[in-house]
């Protein structure tokens, strides 16, 4: 019988990291009488030995709310703990000594909900002897061995609300808006709220463009008597033979590269190659704010309470997933670390080419 789980919330924050929390305190308590403790900024209160209880009286209220009231890092890890020796910075792993934090306060399971990065760092513990338990978010939806991840349908949403707004400026003016959204290296955003927000052009990391295909497109459909467009692009797409457009780097981060910007470059180059005008704009963290749909509320409360039954069975070093709308558990592996991205046979790809958006490859 456990009597007490913690559990942490990881990576970057999405909508309805706080709806997990409020069922995973709910399942604890309603349907096991299992106490539950909150990690503060993920794997960084791990570290710092820090737990604040989690109840159904300070959990109340909760679950509409955007964000996450544990604070999440998308930096830390104790298997890599930055530290200076003679002004010098070095990396050492001190994560025995969350192992022992752990165990010195009668943590019996850990649930952890992540991205890829954060089910790396569960599986790496769960290795280590932890009884862990992973829970997919991420806005990116881009995390193997689920078809879709907290935070998702939200980022989309919000997204296709900028696109109905950017309609009317780009057909008052019959300008190309090119509208960049966040995803990382899958275009799964982008696929979305391009299909969502009637883009006429969807441009994503899995297949680099061809700019001059697609501007070509947009001017056929112009003549056409489609006056304005409306291009929707992943921040992690490339053109054919060309790079990514990095914004910055995070040395300290497990995954340091923060891409950004190529919004600016499709918008200049497109006006060259159509002679119309053309404005870029980047929503970027916009699209990981706000209250989370009911989708994502509904699947935080399914996650939830399939990651506690896991827990309660004993199934460790598994992650929930999301598969033809049942939810059911996945070995942790599959996840951690590993990336699902849109493929060439995606109904929903299919479903865009079916509709004459372009993709410029
Ligand atoms: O993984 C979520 C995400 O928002 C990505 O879409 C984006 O590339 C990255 O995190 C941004 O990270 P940061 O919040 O560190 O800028």
């Amino acid at each position: 019988m456990i009597k007490k789980i913690a559990i942490l919330t990881g990576g970057g924050d999405c909508p309805g990291l706080n709806a997990t929390l409020r069922s995973v305190v709910q399942s604890c308590t309603v349907d096991h009488n299992i106490q539950v403790v909150g990690i503060p900024y993920g794997f960084k209160g791990l570290l710092e030995n820090k737990f604040v209880p989690l109840t159904l009286a300070n959990t109340t209220g909760i679950l509409s709310k955007g964000g996450t009231i544990l604070g999440s890092s998308n930096v830390d890890t104790p298997f890599r703990v930055p530290v200076k020796r003679n002004g010098q910075k070095e990396y050492e792993d001190r994560s025995d000594e969350v192992v022992e934090n752990l165990r010195e306060a009668r943590v019996e399971a850990l649930i952890v909900v992540g991205g890829d990065g954060t089910q790396a760092i569960a599986h790496q513990m769960a290795e280590k002897g932890v009884h862990v338990v992973g829970i997919p978010k991420t806005i990116d939806n881009d995390l193997n061995g689920t078809e879709f991840t907290i935070g998702f349908f939200t980022a989309v949403g919000t997204a296709v609300d900028a696109l109905d707004k950017l309609h009317t400026t780009a057909e008052s003016h019959q300008r190309i808006m090119v509208v960049e959204v966040m995803g990382r290296n899958a275009g799964w955003i982008a696929l979305f709220a391009g299909l969502g927000g009637d883009a006429d052009a969807i441009l994503i990391p899995e297949i680099p463009f061809d700019l001059a295909q697609v501007a070509k497109g947009l001017n056929d459909a112009y003549h056409a008597e489609k006056r304005y467009s409306i291009v929707v692009v992943a921040e992690g797409a490339k053109p054919v033979g060309g790079e990514q457009t990095v914004s910055r780097i995070i040395e300290d981060s497990p995954e340091p590269v923060r891409l950004g910007g190529v919004a600016h470059q499709v918008a200049m180059d497109l006006e060259k190659l159509t002679g119309r005008t053309s404005r870029a704009i980047v929503l970027g963290h916009l699209l990981r704010g706000g209250s989370p749909d009911a989708f994502d509320r509904i699947l935080a409360g399914r996650f939830g309470a399939a990651a506690v039954d896991a827990v309660v069975k004993g199934k460790f070093d598994t992650m929930a997933s999301y598969q033809n709308d049942t939810v059911s558990l996945v070995p942790l592996e599959t996840g951690a670390g590993k990336n699902r991205y849109v493929s060439t046979d995606s109904p929903f790809l299919k479903a865009a080419k079916e509709r004459g958006i372009l993709f410029g490859g």
